[in-house]
């Protein structure tokens, strides 16, 4: 089947209010537009239809939580009057379609409820990961402005409970933003203060709000925000819309995932992440599948046979995991001793994603498991797999460290440095050929300019997707590493230009450099470079600690900055380019050329020596 043959008949499993008579505008390039006339709605699709068809009393939502030793499960018919009543709480709050509602919240059931209630009256969400803080939370608060920001007053982690409220007054304090209101759900962990006149109890405002039906919505409309790492200080607002996110993410979950109605599907990530988004929230809900909400961690609550618990308790059916989460388990739990304990045999296959998958956790849960583990490639962008081994079309072999096949709908090609197709295996920059399939971004939130000039300015006629890698004779795909300064932290995106910019908020800091570098749990973990201006009082120590607790009260713990050191200097090019990729090299024990164009080879020495200092290479 051609892509338009694929799309069309996809098409025709969701439900419109008015079905789309086009399939794609393509008149203003690199903008596409898919099912652009067409009518429909998110949620509708989520709940509303299931609950028509007759599946309200089968499970939606399973929520389960070991750090609050909690378990509730929805019905579909429960889960519908919930985020109907939320969304008539959004109304009376003055919320209309096309409002923002921000969303930073834990792992519990009120977060999918919010984003739902939004999708059902056409506010655009944008959900923020817990684990940043006030500065990065007051930066997406400026950039959508919300009228409403939907809350809880704690986050409850393994080791401490996570005040969320003084977080979220602190942003909103930095913000030149001011929400109207605030909705918060009191936690019994960890009750917060609530704003006279500004913030409203979560339970209260819904015992007053009255359900209401959903909006009809086109298909362009943006369904929601999700801000993603870029190169600067200013987050990417990710756009996804309403319809061709419907149509992918339903499509995915049959094809790829090989599920159907009736079928428990776990993705083990956040809501604060696009997985979350699509795999925790949206498409197991279209699929009419039960979705797991799981409030854990896949070691520590309390041991590394948490996720085959899950599996037995709620028979799950497809696990959907970072590849650091099975590096943890494995570390802890080598000869699969806890997995003993448990039956994972409803498992019938584990999709990892979020980073490379190295050959050896592959092989690990390949022989412990006994089912396909299928490593697959996708980012906030796309908001839905690049490459995949598509379960239910037709399996492919696994080829170790690839994440197998361009999925129908993504043209992936390999280019040179002069934009030309790449040889066989020659590595090059990932991109895919316009239109990219329905369910991608549309735009970036206030900055179409920076939309087009970030990633389809390069290479004109594709796609840049900031990866770069190689094909095989075989079509399959192999992602080698970022062309930018996102690293991947735990299977968390993260800028390392964004750190040096917050290092270089310290007034006895007058130059940084942060690389990622390999760690072994969390594939990659930042470590930074500070140079001291010459009246710094601080000693170096001092001023290391103090750029460890700096990030982690200005980005969040999500960074897991630990490791910093101070320079003399930093390696430079002789036109003044810092040379990080090469102090990498260094750190990671990689072979090393010293760059023709650089001002002082003393400089990469004094760094191997820094580096040693700190342990690397560890290898
Ligand atoms: N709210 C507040 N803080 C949070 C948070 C949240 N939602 N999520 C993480 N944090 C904090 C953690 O408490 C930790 O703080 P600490 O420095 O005080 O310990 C810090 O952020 C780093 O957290 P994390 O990345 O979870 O690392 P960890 O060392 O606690 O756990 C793993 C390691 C491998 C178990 C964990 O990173 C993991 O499960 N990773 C999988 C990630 C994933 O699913 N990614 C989604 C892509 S599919
Ligand atoms: P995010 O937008 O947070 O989903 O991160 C997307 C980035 O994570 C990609 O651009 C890749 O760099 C990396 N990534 C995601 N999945 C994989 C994978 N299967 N293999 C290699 N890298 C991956």
């Amino acid at each position: 089947m051609d892509n338009a043959a694929i799309w069309r008949a996809a098409a025709k499993d969701i439900f419109w209010y008015q079905a789309p008579t086009q399939l794609l505008d393509d008149s203003r390039p690199p903008s596409y537009r898919w099912f652009p006339d067409g009518v429909t709605n998110a949620c509708y699709n989520a709940l509303d239809i299931h609950v028509e068809q007759g599946r309200g009393t089968q499970t939606a939502l399973i929520y389960d939580s070991p750090v609050t030793t909690t378990t509730r499960q929805y019905t579909y018919a429960e889960l519908l009057a919930k985020v109907s009543q939320c969304a008539g709480l959004l109304v009376n709050l003055g919320i209309q379609k096309g409002d923002r509602v921000l969303i930073y919240m834990p792992m519990v059931p009120e977060a999918v409820i919010g984003m739902l209630a939004c999708a059902r009256i056409g506010a655009v969400h944008a959900v923020v990961f817990g684990g940043f803080a006030s500065n990065e939370l007051a930066a997406r608060i400026d950039d959508a402005q919300p009228a409403v920001i939907l809350s809880a007053s704690c986050g409850v982690e393994p080791a401490r409970i996570v005040p969320y409220k003084p977080l979220l007054d602190g942003a909103i304090e930095l913000a030149a933003h001011a929400p109207a209101h605030c909705v918060i759900l009191q936690r019994p962990q960890l009750p917060a203060n609530l704003v006279p006149g500004r913030d409203l109890d979560w339970q209260g405002a819904m015992s007053t709000a009255v359900a209401v039906p959903c909006e009809p919505i086109n298909a362009n409309d943006p369904l929601y925000i999700l801000y993603t790492s870029g190169t600067t200080g200013q987050p990417k607002g990710v756009v996804r819309d309403t319809g061709g996110g419907i149509v992918a993410l339903k499509w995915s979950m049959a094809n790829i995932y090989n599920v159907k109605t009736g079928d428990v599907y776990w993705a083990a990530s956040d809501v604060g992440w696009v997985v979350g988004h699509s795999y925790i929230v949206y498409g197991p809900l279209f699929a009419g599948c039960a979705t797991v909400l799981f409030e854990g961690k896949p070691v520590g609550t309390p041991d590394p046979g948490a996720f085959w618990r899950v599996i037995e308790a709620h028979d799950v059916k497809v696990l959907f995991a970072a590849p650091t989460a099975l590096r943890a388990i494995k570390k802890e739990d080598p000869d699969c001793d806890y997995m003993g304990q448990y039956s994972v045999a409803p498992l019938q296959a584990l999709f990892l994603a979020g980073e490379r998958c190295d050959p050896s956790t592959l092989a690990w849960a390949q022989a412990n498991l006994a089912v396909p583990v299928i490593d697959h490639w996708w980012q906030t962008e796309t908001g839905w797999p690049i490459c995949a081994n598509c379960l239910g079309l037709q399996a492919m072999p696994v080829v170790p460290g690839s994440p197998g096949r361009a999925v129908p709908g993504y043209d992936v090609q390999v280019l040179d440095s002069t934009g030309n197709t790449a040889q066989t295996e020659e590595v090059g920059a990932l991109v895919i050929r316009n239109p990219l399939p329905p369910g991608t971004f549309t735009t970036l939130w206030n900055a179409p300019e920076r939309f087009e000039a970030s990633y389809f300015s390069r290479y004109p006629g594709y796609y840049e997707t900031g990866d770069a890698g190689y094909i095989d004779e075989n079509g399959y795909v192999f992602v080698m590493s970022r062309t930018d300064d996102v690293i991947n932290v735990a299977g968390h995106r993260l800028s390392t230009g964004v750190m040096e910019d917050v290092l270089l908020l310290d007034e006895e800091v007058v130059e940084c450099a942060v690389v990622g570098v390999a760690d072994a749990l969390k594939g990659q973990v930042p470590l930074g470079f500070l140079v001291l201006n010459s009246a710094a009082t601080a000693r170096p120590d001092q001023a290391v600690s103090r750029a460890i607790a700096h990030m982690r009260n200005t980005l969040g713990p999500v960074a897991a900055f630990r490791q910093c050191t101070v320079v003399q200097r930093l390696p430079k090019t002789r036109s003044g380019k810092i040379l990080r990729s090469t102090m990498r090299q260094i750190a990671d024990g990689e072979p090393w050329n010293m760059p023709a164009t650089i001002d002082d080879p003393d400089t990469l020495q004094e760094i191997a020596i820094a580096l040693a200092r700190l342990g690397y290479p560890r290898t």
